[in-house]
């Protein structure tokens, strides 16, 4: 047992409001990653029972073939997470919880005579509340009882497994996915009280890619939300200054032309004459506050607000940089240059690139945050973007959970350790 048991079967779970990220210490650098999501067939339907579904959730890679119209899904599609927080009485939710954490165990049911159970190192939302904790640990025994897949479970916010992913005890981690941004010191631990949310992510940028889509005359494509997701990917960029890039784009416009061709279809999305647009994507991501927004908001697209979610208040439109200074001040003044000494981007949203061609105008995150910073007077500044920074919370729970030694029990004061769920 041990440590060569652990190097084996060690397992990470990162809960994320869009994805599931999930997989054993054997897949190296990439976890599998499956929709945070669950379909809910209409079970009276003979359609439903002729088929043979058994089950009376859907979660996972085939959940696309048995999803129907358009109408139907609002009703039976359900997203469990909001912000990374599941609501405690929402049945529907815990279920798909339930589900895709099963399905996750289940893609790596192991054959080997020596397999005694996983040990699960599970990642939350840093404002995750301990009914979730409790929660996840509850659907882990339920899982292990049906399956005996699982040795042991811990949970740790996914800010810290940034931090662990890149072996630094102080530093800042902004952690953005789709649905959220935390912004989190941490010193050995995180530092909860200088926390700082945002009630942003990845989807806010979608919501303008599908106004720019629709201003386009595109507005088909624009309803589509997974199809607006992979276009934002493909052809936004983040500008060094939006004015500028805005400027040049104007002048060379074929240099800068935005064309995505839709894989397996027909479809070609060509912004032509508008394609400087694509600057408003990236820049949104960091600074919403931007005076250009505003006629989009003035049109109707959702802007950010400020939101209680239990205890906690979501800002909606704080600049990143801003962001970064408020969460730095709330800590002692000693440790705020080694904060700022080290800032660490990891989650999806980050993972804007600047192509070469492009490098005049365009930039990476770590240089946009920079910028941002050095505006407000900030210098000095080491800002790293994650290497692979959707899958950065799942690393670090393999680290995590590979170092904890397994005589460490789990503590509601530390909120640490392992929770055994078998011998
Ligand atoms: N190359 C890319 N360029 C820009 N954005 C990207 C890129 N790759 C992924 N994203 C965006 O990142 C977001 C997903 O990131 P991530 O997987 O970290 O989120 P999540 O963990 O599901 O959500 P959360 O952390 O908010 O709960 C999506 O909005 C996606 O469009
Ligand atoms: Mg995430």
């Amino acid at each position: 047992m041990s440590e060569v048991y652990k190097r084996k079967y060690t397992f990470g779970e990162d809960y994320g409001t869009s994805d599931y990220k999930f997989g054993p210490i054997t897949l190296g650098e990439r976890p599998e990653v499956i929709e945070n999501r669950g379909y809910f067939p209409d079970t009276s339907s003979i359609m439903f029972k002729l088929m043979g579904v058994k089950k009376d959730v859907i979660v996972g890679k085939d959940l696309a073939v048995h999803l129907g119209s358009r109408e139907e899904l609002t009703s039976h599609l359900v997203y469990p997470m909001r912000k990374g927080v599941v609501d405690r009485g929402d049945e529907k939710a815990w279920k798909v919880i339930y589900e895709i954490t099963r399905y996750g165990l289940d893609f790596f049911r192991q054959s080997d005579p020596d397999f005694k159970g996983f040990y699960v190192c599970a990642a939350l939302s840093a404002i995750a509340p301990r009914y979730m904790y409790e929660k996840i640990f509850e659907i882990h025994r339920k899982i292990d009882e049906e399956t005996k897949l699982i040795k042991a479970v811990t949970i740790i916010p996914q800010p810290l497994a940034v931090a662990i992913a890149h072996k630094v005890p102080t530093c800042i981690v902004i952690e953005s996915g789709h649905g959220n941004t935390q912004v989190c010191p941490i010193s050995r631990y995180p530092v909860k009280g200088a926390m700082v949310v945002l009630n942003r992510g990845g989807s806010d940028a979608d919501a303008l890619t599908s106004q720019i889509l629709y201003d386009a005359g595109y507005s088909d494509i624009a309803k589509e939300e997974a199809l607006v997701r992979r276009i934002k990917e493909a052809l936004g960029l983040v500008p060094r200054k939006l004015d500028e890039a805005v400027e040049v784009a104007k002048q060379k416009p074929e240099l800068f032309r935005a064309k995505y061709r839709v894989p397996g279809t027909r479809i070609e999305v060509d912004l032509g004459k508008e394609s400087w647009a694509r600057f408003l994507i990236g820049e949104y991501v960091f600074n919403p506050k931007h005076e250009i927004f505003k006629s989009y908001f003035k049109r109707g697209m959702p802007k950010p607000k400020d939101v209680k979610v239990g205890e906690i208040l979501f800002r909606g439109m704080l600049d990143l940089g801003e962001s970064v200074i408020e969460s730095v001040e709330k800590c002692p003044i000693e440790l705020q240059p080694y904060l700022y000494g080290k800032v660490l981007l990891s989650g999806g949203n980050f993972h804007w690139r600047a192509p070469p061609q492009f490098r005049e105008v365009a930039v990476d995150s770590a240089t946009k945050l920079k910028l941002l910073l050095a505006e407000k007077g900030v210098e000095n500044v080491t800002v790293e973007v994650a290497p692979e920074p959707k899958f950065s919370v799942w690393r670090g729970c393999i680290i995590y959970g590979y170092a904890v030694p397994e005589d460490y029990t789990w503590s509601w004061d530390n909120m640490e350790g392992w929770l055994r769920i078998h011998d």
